[in-house]
């Protein structure tokens, strides 16, 4: 979103009226997790002033502890330690699957929707911890203990979830890889966690196609020597898959040897749960650390108080295992209340666009939680397919990822809620492990287009970027920063806690730095405007310009680039790079140019992941720099947003004859005009 729309977005927001959760839904659930805007207020107030306090009590209320803890909050963010619970003992698993294997062993914990609409499969909590105890069994014997690390390539299956448990249960430090992934990218973080054990499957199966994970991954393993062990589990059985003799194994064969029960490994607080890797706007990917009391306590306050779930709810959270949008809210968050979660294998498109409103239908979903870019794709071409399901028995439709435009907010209060549903606009990040700004049901009035008041303990400030100074008081914009920790904040990245301290500490010292801009209205609700680095966000999926940049780099062909992300209707943001070659001439041609971007969008295809391909490829003569040689990309954003009027100051430019060289570029080649 552009400055000049989010400046008009939070001006129109003097005329829109708060809108209150509507009576419906509580007609639904009568419970109330919340009464009103002034027991938001208190509570606010009170986690802010008194976290000790307010969070002490909410540890013991939501989470079963070991050992209890002797200091509720330690550290500061200027010294750059962080610390929740010190002294107190737990264990994730523990609290997710065995509490509830004892109160309520035959409720559904996990509901498997596979790609295929009739493959459907439960599991109860009992079963669930039957599982991942056997799994848990192969892993010990394979010598997985607390603080290893282990990756898990696996796509949206119940095994993932259990894979996550299990290390969980173990205390070992589980990373997870998007099944999008493909080799580059599953190697890099293979090998920066330093990852021993891998657990994946044969084959997924995805919009009724084969994706072909274990090849994938063989191919990172030829470069990833310190991986000892993998354990494939035979989704599609296919006897093909090529097995590597003393390092792979079939899941369904070791657990087999390995008892239903295994005890949980008592973990401290502060011990790591589990990496995740996210792309910043420099160098290759961080390792995000989460550590075990504070991000269990986030997952579980924010499920309950955001979306107000309650043990007998079914939330379908129609995310990926591979972000922390699954990590959280498909798997910690529902099954540290005792919910039921939707893990649906598929896509909204397959068999058709019905699809997300028929597993609703089918399973009686309560919760939906979804990505705009989703809800843009469904409104344009699946209207006639909503009103075949019956969705009544939705309470909370959440929305997450990138900010959600007013219009779509609208159609998905009316279309899919009858604007009987509290809608949620969730802004949270990786590092942030939970919901940082979102209306908490029954208690804060929404807008559409805003995320609305900040979750207990977020201290949200807005900081002027040029003077540094916090912004007091409503009607101002800036970047968005947080004054002091919270529970569920990323504690450092993985082996490199300088990149930690440099990349959310020392911008503003002192606070934590969101890398987003973001206004607060009259009402001191917050917009979100997106990001102010170079990080680009596709369809929700947050990329790294420089990750796409070297690989395009590392073509013979390509001399230099620059990745940069526009706007887009259907995306919300699109990656566009701009390309120099060495020997401009290859490019002479249509034939080879069509060749050569074919070529390029492959290599990002194979090496990051298909959301990763640039849309557009543009072949410039040469690139705007900074005297310092430093690649001015706002330049080309402006450019290829058709806004060469608004480039602004060029005079640190070197080579200010760039820019008509780039406008003409740009409309020969993508078509906009300047
Ligand atoms: C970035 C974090 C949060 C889980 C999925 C993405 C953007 C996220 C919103 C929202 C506007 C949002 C921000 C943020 N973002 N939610 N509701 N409104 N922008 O996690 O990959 O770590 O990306 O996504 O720019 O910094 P992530």
């Amino acid at each position: 979103m552009d400055e000049q729309k989010l400046h008009q977005i939070v001006h129109e927001a003097d005329n829109v009226v708060p809108r209150p959760t509507p009576k419906e839904f509580y007609e639904k659930q009568p419970r109330k997790s919340l009464q009103n805007l002034d027991d938001y207020k208190r509570m606010y107030k009170e986690s802010i002033e008194q976290p000790e306090k307010f969070f002490g009590e909410m540890a013991h209320r939501f989470l079963s502890w070991d050992r209890d803890f002797d200091h509720v909050k330690w550290g500061s963010l200027k010294e750059g330690v962080i610390s929740w619970f010190l002294g107190g003992k737990l264990n994730a698993c523990y609290n997710c699957v065995d509490r509830f294997a004892l109160s309520t062993p035959d409720k559904t914990a996990v509901i498997f929707e596979a790609d295929d609409e009739g493959e459907c499969r439960k599991l109860s909590y009992q079963q669930l911890l039957f599982e991942v105890c056997k799994l848990a069994g192969v892993l010990r014997s394979w010598g997985v203990k607390k603080g290893d690390r282990v990756a898990i390539y696996l796509p949206m299956t119940p095994e993932a979830v259990i894979a996550m448990l299990a290390c969980a249960r173990l205390g070992a430090v589980h990373s997870c890889i998007f099944a999008g992934f493909s080799t580059g990218a599953i190697r890099e973080r293979i090998f920066d966690a330093d990852a021993k054990v891998v657990l994946t499957c044969d084959e997924g199966k995805r919009g009724g196609r084969i994706t072909h994970t274990k090849e994938l991954l063989n191919k990172a393993l030829e470069n990833c020597p310190d991986v000892e062990k993998v354990l494939v589990y035979k989704r599609t059985g296919n006897p093909e898959i090529e097995m590597v003799e003393g390092r792979d194994y079939f899941w369904q064969d070791e657990v087999r040897e390995y008892p239903g029960y295994i005890p949980p490994v008592s973990m401290d607080a502060e011990d790591p749960l589990f990496i995740l890797y996210t792309s910043g706007s420099t160098g290759t990917p961080k390792g995000v650390v989460h550590c075990t009391g504070g991000y269990l306590l986030g997952a579980a306050m924010t499920t309950r108080y955001v979306f107000d779930v309650q043990p007998e709810d079914i939330l379908f959270t129609a995310g990926d295992v591979g972000w922390i949008t699954g990590h959280t809210y498909s798997v910690y968050g529902p099954l540290a209340l005792g919910a039921a979660t939707i893990i649906f294998e598929g896509t909204p498109a397959y068999p058709n666009m019905g699809r997300f409103w028929k597993i609703i239908e089918k399973n009686k979903a309560t919760h939906f939680y979804v990505a705009p870019t989703a809800l843009r794709m469904l409104k344009k071409s699946g209207e006639a397919e909503i009103s075949k399901y019956d969705l009544s028995t939705l309470r909370t439709l959440g929305s997450v990822g990138e900010p959600i435009a007013p219009q779509i907010w609208e159609w998905y209060d009316e279309k899919i809620g009858h604007h009987c549903c509290h809608v949620a606009d969730t802004y949270w990040q990786t590092e942030s492990g939970s919901h940082l700004i979102a209306p908490l049901a029954g208690a804060v009035p929404t807008k559409p287009g805003a995320a609305t008041l900040p979750f207990f303990g977020v201290d949200a400030v807005i900081i002027d970027p040029t003077s540094g100074k916090i912004q007091e008081g409503n009607d101002v914009e800036g970047v968005l920063a947080v004054r002091s920790s919270w529970p569920s904040m990323a504690r450092t990245v993985y082996h490199c806690h300088q990149r930690f301290l440099n990349a959310y500490l020392r911008p503003y010292p002192g606070y934590y730095f969101t890398g987003d801009g973001a206004g607060r209205d009259h009402d001191g609700y917050y917009w979100i405007k997106g990001r102010v680095d170079d990080v680009v966000n596709v369809s929700g999926h947050r990329l790294s310009t420089s990750e796409i940049e070297s690989v395009l780099l590392a073509n013979k062909k390509v001399s230099e680039d620059a990745v940069v992300g526009i706007s887009d209707d259907l995306t919300g943001q699109a990656v566009i790079a701009a390309v120099q070659l060495k020997d401009p001439h290859i490019a002479d041609d249509e034939d080879s140019l069509l060749a050569l971007r074919k070529e390029l969008r492959m290599t990002v295809r194979k090496s990051i992941g298909p959301f990763a391909a640039p849309k557009s490829i543009i072949i410039v003569h040469d690139l705007p720099k900074t005297r310092s040689g430093k690649i001015m990309r706002r330049i080309i954003r402006k450019v290829c947003s058709g806004e060469a009027n608004g480039i602004g100051d060029t005079s640190t430019m070197i080579n200010p004859e760039v820019v008509d060289h780039l406008i003409k570029a740009v409309e020969q080649q993508f078509g906009v005009k300047n």
